[in-house]
């Protein structure tokens, strides 16, 4: 099964204004690379926003993609809570976020992308995380691991949490018997770095160094042991803007966060099946030159 991976696609229609163009070009390489299978990992909207929702709901139609076996998609804090476009919109963001009615912002997501959980199979009835997608020699686990604004411990809204039900409910999905010999996925959308190394936001300079310093996943140890013990081979992700792949207790973690940033565009591409896994980062060219004019070697990874 060969995976595409992009993240953080932070449409917006006024403020990124190419974003969806990019994600058009990624989607459209994926396709010319013959991926079976798409994987966002979170922060479609910049600012949760329906409309860009729907714009991505628009482009997977438009090329025969939104369906469940084709795609797969995850929930990011922006997707949420928004972000801050302006200086002027820190002031207000608190109170925005205050004002945000999760549980409701999670089943909007949910009722845009509605086809790309047909197949899924979850825990507890009406809840859309975590879900499990079952291939023929593969498993993606989707969860979502946005945690709720509080003032005191998450201010920026864009700290991450999975609490013990949630990964109660993850283990479950992990040890379902018709899994038991598949490649194991998880699709989340906070990072797994080391408490040490700060993460890439890519909102204006002042709330970049804000929320660089406020992206931690909290339970990510209780996490990854989870996922090791489960047999979980490759993390997707994205949240933070790079373009990373490292390795956390041998499982094989990817950053796709820098998707749409800057000029050039990225993603992954994995080629995972009979325990084989290969996997390439592949740099796509500025919007305003042609594809046929840019030559650039993938890096195998
Ligand atoms: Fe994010």
């Amino acid at each position: 099964m060969k995976i595409a991976h992009i993240s953080d696609l932070h449409l917006n229609r006024k403020f990124r204004r190419r974003n969806l163009e990019k994600t058009e070009r990624l989607i459209e390489f994926a396709l010319s690379k013959l991926a079976d299978h798409i994987v966002i990992t979170g922060d479609i909207s910049d600012n949760s926003n329906e409309r860009d929702f729907a714009d991505l709901r628009e482009l997977l139609i438009k090329y025969d993609l939104f369906h469940s076996d084709k795609v797969s998609v995850v929930i990011g804090n922006h997707d949420i809570f928004g972000g801050v476009e302006l200086a002027s919109d820190i002031i207000d963001f608190p109170s925005r976020c205050e004002k945000t009615n999760y549980n409701l912002k999670v089943e909007i997501f949910y009722e845009y992308f509605r086809n790309l959980f047909d197949s899924t199979v979850t825990i507890t009835e009406g809840k859309r995380f975590p879900y499990l997608k079952i291939f023929n020699d593969t498993a993606l686990i989707g969860v979502n691991s946005v945690n709720y604004y509080s003032k005191l411990k998450n201010p920026f809204a864009s700290n991450g949490k999975v609490k013990k039900s949630e990964r109660e409910e993850i283990d479950m999905l992990l040890s379902a018997e018709e899994i038991r010999n598949k490649e194991k996925i998880v699709l989340i959308h906070h990072h797994f770095y080391k408490n040490s190394e700060a993460g890439k936001s890519s909102e204006n300079s002042i709330w970049s160094r804000i929320e660089s310093h406020t992206m931690k996943l909290r339970g990510k140890k209780k996490l990854l042991s989870l996922f090791k013990r489960s047999g979980v081979r490759i993390i997707m992700h994205g949240h933070s803007h790079d373009m990373r792949l490292y390795e956390r207790k041998g499982i094989v973690i990817l950053n796709a966060g820098a998707s749409v940033d800057g000029t050039a565009s990225s993603l992954f591409l994995v080629d995972i099946g009979q325990g084989e896994l290969n996997i390439s980062s592949e740099i796509l060219p500025p919007i305003n030159v042609k594809m046929s004019d840019y030559y650039n070697e993938p890096v195998v990874l």
